[in-house]
């Protein structure tokens, strides 16, 4: 997906590198690391660890849900819910064909929950038809048939660029599920992006979901950990399935504090890399180029989709150029990106990357563009 490079030595030779290959990269700030050390302690599994009791308290709180859980990553947060939601035998669960869920988690659903996923076309904006949704909701399955058991959605849409659902399209969802007495899980990893992109309180975002987690570790730059939301029922069962995952923590609190620094400082704060995501986006619609494409319509979070003609550039090529230090870079600067697919490069914003960054990076991707422009003239 990308190359490594030896960044120490690229720093001792005064090269700036701009890390965009995704806000999973992120450190935790200053005031993290000082409340980490500071953090009240206990061993989470006999229920005796303040800071995470009070991380789950907020965060339940912050979403307005009955009861949360911190846990150890995204993945581990949409397995449980999974798990939790689609206990028994035979289950199905319906989701975006382009969910992180379905594609990027190892197949979990399948490999470990033992839950079979019937997958719906996504639209570019991350929905998907709410008609195929109700064509593809087993109704009475006779015995041939999976059980039709939960519907996944998520928020932003990672593969669709960081595109924020519509609050009409959710609520379109949850009335259907609600019809058919089904549950619908968020996965809403980046979900306060979402929040903030819409000036709306993160509750509502979540308002027609029953379960939804979010990720500490991405943009609210904390080290590591995730939060799953619901009903109280739903968090008793889900802290027996993260038991038997092996996810029961001991003395967590050292982690949660910088979680609960997250949701103090970090959320109101992303709209800074939203803009950052957006200057990016608008350096490389101003070249107008034949060869790259950018849909500024579409840049709505933290994350900037670059589209190439895959007939004559490479992925590889291209992340490698950016990242090579060129004779012609002004300053010198190394730009790290992340490739989805075979036509496109993601570059994602989060806290680390500064005006100075961006505004390097932008004469970087420009000139990495005016080259292959001028390289494949009349090809
Ligand atoms: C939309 C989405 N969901 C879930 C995850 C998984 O999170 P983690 O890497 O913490 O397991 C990611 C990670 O990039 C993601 O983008």
């Amino acid at each position: 997906m990308y190359e490594k490079i030896n960044l120490d030595q690229l720093h001792n030779s005064g090269v700036r590198v701009v890390d965009l290959r995704s806000d999973t990269v992120s450190k935790p700030t200053p005031e993290m690391r000082e409340a980490m050390y500071r953090a009240p302690v206990g061993d989470d599994v006999y229920g005796e660890d303040p800071t995470v009791a009070e991380l789950e308290r907020r965060a339940a709180e912050i979403l307005e849900k009955e009861e949360a859980i911190f846990v150890a990553s995204g993945t581990m947060a949409n397995l449980i819910a999974i798990m939790v939601h689609c206990n028994q035998r035979g289950s199905e669960i319906i989701s975006g064909d382009h969910g992180h869920t379905f594609k990027f988690e190892q197949g979990g659903t399948a490999q470990i929950a033992g839950v079979h996923t019937a997958v719906i076309k996504n639209n570019e904006d991350g929905t998907f038809s709410i008609e195929d949704l109700r064509k593809k909701i087993r109704k009475n399955p006779d015995f041939h048939e999976p059980i039709s058991s939960l519907i996944i959605v998520e928020n932003t849409h990672n593969l669709c660029g960081g595109k924020v659902l519509p609050l009409e399209w959710l609520e379109k969802v949850h009335n259907l599920a609600e019809e058919h007495h089904l549950p619908v899980h968020m996965d809403g990893a980046r979900m306060m992006n979402a929040a903030v992109y819409l000036k709306v309180p993160p509750s509502r975002i979540v308002k027609d979901v029953d379960s939804v987690c979010f990720c500490l570790s991405k943009g609210l730059g904390c080290p590591v950990g995730a939060i799953l939301a619901g009903t109280s029922t739903f968090i008793d069962k889900a802290r027996r399935v993260r038991k038997a995952l092996g996810g029961g923590w001991r003395q967590a609190g050292i982690i949660a504090a910088a979680g609960l620094v997250a949701l103090d400082t970090m959320i109101e704060r992303l709209q800074e890399d939203h803009d950052h995501a957006y200057q990016i986006a608008k350096a490389i619609y101003a070249m107008h180029s034949t060869n790259f494409k950018v849909d500024l319509q579409t840049v709505q979070t933290n994350i900037v989709l670059m589209y190439f003609d895959k007939t004559k550039i490479t992925v590889q090529d291209l992340q490698r150029r950016l990242q090579t230090v060129l004779k012609t870079d002004r300053v010198k600067c190394s730009v790290r990106s992340m490739s989805l697919n075979h036509d496109c490069v993601r570059f994602t914003l989060y806290w680390g990357i500064s005006d100075e960054d961006v505004t390097v990076a932008c004469e970087k991707i420009q000139l990495v563009i005016r080259e292959y422009d001028e390289l494949l003239k009349g090809y």
